[in-house]
């Protein structure tokens, strides 16, 4: 039965995104970085740093880029350059724009799949 659901429905993109030449260059140099051990998106990665989903909107580019200019006691400091530390902020702010995470309101459809809810009010 998912099966059938899975070669029959459509698939439902409401936006493609296209992603910038910076916001790509930042994608590598979170790769390169191993970012991906301490930290995750959607909640996927490694766990001794939090999620970066939504850093930017939920903590603003200056504080995300203090973190990365300079680390911390627990995160260390990359000693990147500054147009790197920038290509890092385009990727994390791409990544902001895809979604939210974690949802607050949302609903799961009977084939298991997640659906946000406009909040009521
Ligand atoms: C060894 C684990 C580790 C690695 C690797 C790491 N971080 Fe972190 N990061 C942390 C921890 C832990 C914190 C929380 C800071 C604290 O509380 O001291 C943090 C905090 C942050 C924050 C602030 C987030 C918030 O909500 O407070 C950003 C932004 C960030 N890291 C970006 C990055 C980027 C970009 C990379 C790769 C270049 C990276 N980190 C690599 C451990 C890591």
């Amino acid at each position: 039965m998912y099966t059938f659901q899975i070669y029959t429905s459509g698939t439902d993109v409401k936006h493609i995104m296209p992603i910038s030449d910076t916001a790509r260059h930042g994608q590598q140099l979170y790769q390169d970085n191993n970012c991906v051990a301490c930290h995750q998106f959607y909640g996927l990665g490694g766990y001794m740093g939090p999620d970066l989903t939504n850093v930017i909107s939920n903590r603003g580019e200056p504080y995300a880029r203090a973190f990365i200019t300079a680390g911390s006691a627990r995160m260390p400091n990359f000693g990147l350059s500054t147009a790197e530390i920038d290509a890092l902020l385009t990727f994390l702010a791409f990544v902001d724009q895809t979604g939210t995470y974690p949802l607050e309101n949302y609903s799961v459809s009977w084939i298991g799949s997640v659906a946000q809810v406009d909040d009521p009010q």
